[in-house]
Order: C-alpha cells, then structure tokens, then sequence
C-alpha cells in the first residue's frame, strides 16, 4: 500500500487488488462529503462524453468496515499511471515549447466544456448569485482573527505597489457598469468538476495532450458558474505555492506601533530557479497586471470574461478561508519573515481584485 497523498482531510493510497493497481482514497472527516464526491463523479461521468472520457472509473465506495479507519468514508477507483500537471512541473518533465502546448490545450478543452450549453441550468438571476457566493466566502473570512486587521487596513502595500482592502474593492466591481451587463444572462450549473487544480489533472505516459483524466472534482457547491472549474485550472500555481510552503513574507507589521492603516508586505517564491521558471511559463501570462497579456482576454467574449474574473476571485477568496491557519510561521527567529498560508493568499487575492478593477475602468488602453 503506497502513500500517494496524505492530509488533515483526505489520505490517498495506491493499492493493488485482483492483479490491477487501485486508488484508494479515505475521508477523515465527515464520511458525508466523500459519499458526496463519489455521487458527483457519477452524475459527471454520465453528463457529457467529455467527461465520461475523463474520469476514472469507480470500483467501489462506502464506509470502511474494520481497522484504523473503520466507519470512515472511502471509495475506491482506478488507477491511472503517469503524472499530474503539477508533478510534471515539479519533477522537471517537460520542455517549455510542450508546455506551452499543453496549457494550450487544457484551456481549449476546458473551454469546451465550460460553453457546453446543455450543462446550464435554469436559475435566474445569476449574477446575483455569483455575488452571493463571493460575499459568503468574503464573510467567512472576516470572522477569522488573524485576517481581521489585515481586511480592515484601508491601504496595504505589496512589492512596492499599493491595494486598498477586499472590501473595498468587491464593492467597486459589485457596483460597477460593466459588471451589470451580466444581469440578464443565465449562466450557472448544477453539475460541475469544479476543481481542474493541477493536482487534479493525469497525463498517462507517451500519449496526446488532450488524452488526460481528471480527478477529484470538489462536491462542496450545489451550482457554481462553470468558469469556476478553469478558474482552478489557472488558481494551481499559488495554489501549489501555498500548499508546498514555497514562499516567504517579509513584514515589519507585527510591531505594535506600526500604523494599521497601513501595512507593508514582500513576498518570495521558493521554487527551485528551474521549477518556479517552468510554472511561470505555464501561467504568469494569467497572472499579468495588465489583463491584456492574459490569454483568455483574447479567446473570451467580454461577458465570459467578466465571469471568469469573478470565478477566480471566488477561488482565491475561498482559497483563503480553506486553508486558513491561525498560526504564523516565523522563520529563524526573525518577526520580520514568516510564512502564513491566508495572509499569503490574501495578499495574491488583492492582486487579482486590483487586476479586475483595472480591466471594469478600461486601464491600459
Ligand atoms: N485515480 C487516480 N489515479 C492515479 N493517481 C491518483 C488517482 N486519484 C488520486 N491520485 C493521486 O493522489 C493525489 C491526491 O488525490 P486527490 O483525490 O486529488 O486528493 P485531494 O482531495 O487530497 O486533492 C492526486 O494528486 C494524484 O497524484
Ligand atoms: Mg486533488
């Protein structure tokens, strides 16, 4: 039995059972919200032929029966060999020509499904519940205590350039003309994958791009805007940034005189020069602060674009509060250097906000 992931959540073993390789993968929490994720992977693989081409088959699910982990969830698929996206960025194995062709192709064939009209449900009001799920992320955040003067300072510097707070800016764009040009548009699911994180993305050995199998869709929404899936897609670097502890903040916030309304940060990645390089090929041009250097800008209509930046707002919103740590991480003594998962992630959040509110006020023309 092979330890292929572990943590709080989920452990993730690779098992050999009648002669073939199989996950197996065991909630350690709530056994409901595996049970859950084996319902989605279902309706998913039954809801379109993309997806029934992508998702590995399930073996076997329920809750286990003896042992350590008895009564806990589990379910069992199969294994599919190869890599990961991100493991084929973190182990070095790709050329930047092929992987800017295989970015190339995951976003067309995301974009494909994320167009596929059969999969939009009939809800009303989308944007308005769009806005909804941001604002209930954005109020789970606010009642943690480590963030709570970091959301409440009125201008924060990162890198030497200056953010007003996330409350600042989701009104501005809540409350922006462009923004209402979504009113009318029916643009959410009820079915989704939810979750095209690198982690989540397999590329079986010696075959094309386009002949990859997701995993782990994330079974936590009951509609979301089929943007969010991409959205994840795009999230994988500070994803992976956060979850490997491959950055550092410098900050001299934490003196008592320091004033609140405002503060100071530097961040550092910690990738090794090659592997944050690669990373940074696959996607910086999503990241660029001018939105016209993202690809998608080109490729999408300027209402699916809308949505896309509202969905990676949600993502990084969401981001912040599923990994939020209370703790601080000071590095070697120093309270200068540190590392804490959401404050990381908030500060990458204002970033995307500021980026939003760039492309709403038609900035770099
Ligand atoms: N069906 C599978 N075939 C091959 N590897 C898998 C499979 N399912 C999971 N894995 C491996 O285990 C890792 C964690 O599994 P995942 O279901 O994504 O758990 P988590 O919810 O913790 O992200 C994946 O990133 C992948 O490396
Ligand atoms: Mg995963």
């Amino acid at each position: 039995m092979e330890v292929l992931k572990n943590s709080e959540k989920f452990s993730v073993f690779k098992i050999r059972e009648k002669n073939k390789n199989i996950i197996l993968k065991i909630a350690h929490k709530d056994p409901k919200k595996i049970l859950r994720e084996v319902k989605l992977l279902k309706k998913l693989s039954v809801s379109s032929n993309f997806y029934k081409s992508k998702i590995p088959k399930m073996i076997n699910f329920g809750l286990v029966k003896k042992g350590l982990s008895k009564n806990k969830g589990f379910y069992k698929q199969d294994f599919i060999n190869g890599f990961t996206f991100s493991q084929i960025i973190q182990k070095q194995k790709i050329s930047k020509k092929n992987l800017n062709l295989l970015v190339k192709t995951l976003i067309n064939k995301f974009l494909l499904i994320t167009r596929e009209k059969k999969l939009i449900s009939k809800r009303k009001n989308s944007l308005t519940q769009i806005k909804k799920l941001i604002k209930t992320e954005f109020s789970k955040i606010k009642n943690k205590g480590l963030l709570l003067n970091l959301i409440n300072s009125k201008i924060i510097n990162i890198d030497g350039e200056e953010y007003k707070n996330i409350r600042f800016y989701l009104e501005y764009i809540f409350n922006s003309r462009k923004l209402k040009k979504l009113k009318n548009c029916q643009f959410l699911a009820e079915i989704g994958h939810w979750n095209f994180h690198g982690g989540n993305i397999i590329f079986p050995p010696n075959k094309k791009f386009g002949k990859f199998h997701l995993i782990d869709p994330d079974a936590t929404w009951n509609f979301n805007d089929p943007f969010f899936s991409l959205s994840r897609f795009i999230y994988t670097f500070p994803h992976d940034t956060m979850e490997f502890d491959k950055y550092v903040i410098y900050s001299e916030n934490f003196r008592p005189g320091n004033n609140k309304d405002k503060m100071n940060f530097k961040c550092k990645i910690l990738w090794k020069k090659e592997v944050l390089y690669k990373y940074n090929v696959a996607f910086n041009k999503f990241f660029h602060k001018n939105f016209k250097i993202n690809p998608l800008f080109k490729n999408l209509s300027e209402l699916e674009f809308l949505r896309y930046n509202l969905t990676i707002i949600l993502c990084f919103i969401r981001g912040i509060n599923s990994n939020y740590e209370q703790k601080i991480n000071f590095l070697n003594k120093k309270s200068s250097i540190f590392q804490n998962k959401s404050i990381y992630l908030y500060l990458l959040t204002l970033r995307r906000l500021k980026s939003f509110k760039n492309f709403l006020d038609n900035k770099y023309d």
